[in-house]
């Protein structure tokens, strides 16, 4: 890869990085810029590089669980939080801080192992805790922000900031952060009984295995939950499983989850969703809203 403008230390902007390799899609062209802070410093130097440039625009990657990124990929910068201080998790009693670079799946199993509860739905979610944050990751009836306390962001600026949980705009898998970096959560657990945190933690596991093609390359379920319904429900009342265009698919397990079934491309995709979407508008009149964060 080639290096074309530095941040001192060890951030390098790389050049041309493509981006289906970030994705648990496996879709998207390249990144022109492509950075990976690990410090708090290196996000505030690439930020500072960044506006040297001349304020280009940036992209906030995560672990890419929800995103369906652009074949011919993103002009300006991504900036990967994946190795974003991904080792830390900090306990002071039923209080957690965690990095945004730390895995979702391992602030879900750390927490259950110090016996402390709340966590469990969240089992079997890919992707980052900051990515968890922005998208509000849960199920149909909790989500990770009904245990936030503060965030910590970070704005363009370089500028770092806590908010409480009220400013956050946290609502059904969305989220208000203004354009802001989630660098650090602090989550309020409730200590339980360290066996039946574990049952609740199989549980949840078993319930998405059942149900959910995760062996498959998906960015989850592609369209929210209408009011009082549910989309995967409606999209197989159509009869969309299984139907395909190009190498994109709808999954025969789960109606809302749309899989790649190889080399698949964001056009294939998205194709499909114009077709399912518009079956499910025309039998039942309802607008199914995208849940995937499509770039650019
Ligand atoms: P990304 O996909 O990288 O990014 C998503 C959005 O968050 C983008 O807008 C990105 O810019 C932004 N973002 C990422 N990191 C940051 C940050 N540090 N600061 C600010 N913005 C940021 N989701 C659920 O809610 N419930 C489920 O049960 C569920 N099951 C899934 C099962 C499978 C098999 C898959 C593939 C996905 C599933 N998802 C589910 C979707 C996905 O895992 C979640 O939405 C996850 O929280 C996204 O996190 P991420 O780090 O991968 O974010
Ligand atoms: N259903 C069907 N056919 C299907 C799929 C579902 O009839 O092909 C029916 C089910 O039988 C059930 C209802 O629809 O009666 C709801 O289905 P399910 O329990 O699978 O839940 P969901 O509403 O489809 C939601 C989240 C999932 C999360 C599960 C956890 C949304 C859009 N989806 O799915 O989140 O894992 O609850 O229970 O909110 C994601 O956001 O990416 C995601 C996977």
């Amino acid at each position: 890869m080639q290096t074309v403008f530095s941040v001192p230390r060890r951030v390098p902007a790389r050049q041309n990085v493509p981006l289906r390799d970030f994705t648990t899609f496996r879709i998207g062209g390249p990144a022109k810029y492509f950075f990976e802070p690990r410090t708090l410093e290196d996000l505030r130097l690439t930020f500072a590089a960044m506006r040297e440039k001349g304020d280009m625009p940036y992209y906030v990657l995560g672990g890419g669980s929800k995103l369906l990124i652009s074949d011919e990929g993103v002009e300006g910068a991504v900036i990967s939080m994946r190795r974003f201080e991904d080792n830390y998790i900090a306990r002071f009693g039923s209080l957690i801080r965690v990095s945004a670079g730390v895995q979702l799946r391992r602030l879900v199993t750390s927490t259950a192992a110090w016996g402390l509860c709340g966590l469990e739905d969240l089992a079997g979610i890919p992707g980052t805790v900051g990515g968890a944050i922005k998208m509000n990751a849960g199920t149909r009836d909790r989500s990770i922000g009904d245990h936030v306390s503060y965030v910590e962001l970070m704005d363009g600026d370089g500028t770092l900031e806590r908010f409480p949980l009220s400013e956050l705009g946290l609502g059904y898998r969305t989220s208000h952060l203004g354009g802001r970096i989630v660098v650090f959560v602090e989550l309020e657990l409730k200590p339980a009984v360290p066996d039946e945190i574990q049952e609740r933690l199989m549980q949840a596991h078993e319930r998405k295995r059942l149900t959910q093609p995760l062996s498959l390359c998906s960015a989850g379920c592609f369209f929210k939950n209408p009011a009082a319904d549910s989309a995967g429900r409606l999209l197989d009342q159509v009869g969309v499983k299984g139907v395909e265009n190009g190498r994109a698919a709808v999954s025969r397990k789960h109606a809302n989850f749309i899989v790649n079934r190889g080399g698949a491309t964001a056009r294939d995709v998205l194709n499909l969703v114009k077709v399912v979407r518009q079956l499910v508008k025309s039998h039942y009149g309802v607008d199914l809203e995208s849940e995937v964060c499509v770039w650019p």
